[in-house]
């Protein structure tokens, strides 16, 4: 799939987000290595901290279906800047790629794109003694 239609797929799964709190919907579309693609919006909950970030659902739809290689992630909000993945949601893609791309649009289709390498560098260094 090309980047173009995994941001699509982002702005799709987007319209599914429950954010009554934050009003911000964010989508989310993860690419795997074998062509699937498995999304996610965010799904917020009355004590705040609960709350799914898009990214973290799509990851967890995807292991939930077997898959743990993964290439890319698109993520689209209706933001004037385009966003980066949260902290907690680096971490938890770097565990399956630390060097994932991602790709983030905003609401006037700029697109940008990082290295999760960049967004969170050491990902796992230290933890439980890995190298
Ligand atoms: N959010 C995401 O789902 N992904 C991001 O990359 C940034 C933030 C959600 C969490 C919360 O529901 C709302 O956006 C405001 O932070």
């Amino acid at each position: 799939m090309d980047n173009s239609s995994l941001i699509r797929s982002a702005i799709q799964v987007r319209k599914n987000a429950h954010a009554p709190y934050s009003g911000f919907a964010v989508g989310a579309a993860l690419l795997c290595a074998d062509g699937a693609v498995f999304c996610g919006c965010n799904v917020e909950n009355l004590s705040f901290g609960l709350t799914m970030c898009a990214e973290r659902v799509a990851v967890g739809a995807a292991v939930a279906a077997g898959k743990r290689d993964f290439l890319c992630i698109a993520i689209a909000a209706d933001s004037d800047e385009v966003i980066s993945p949260c902290g907690a949601c680096r971490q938890v893609l770097a565990e399956f790629n630390p060097g994932l791309t991602v790709l983030s649009a905003n609401h006037s289709g700029k697109v940008q794109k990082f290295s999760l390498e960049h967004l969170l560098p050491r990902a796992s260094t230290g933890i439980l003694n890995k190298p």
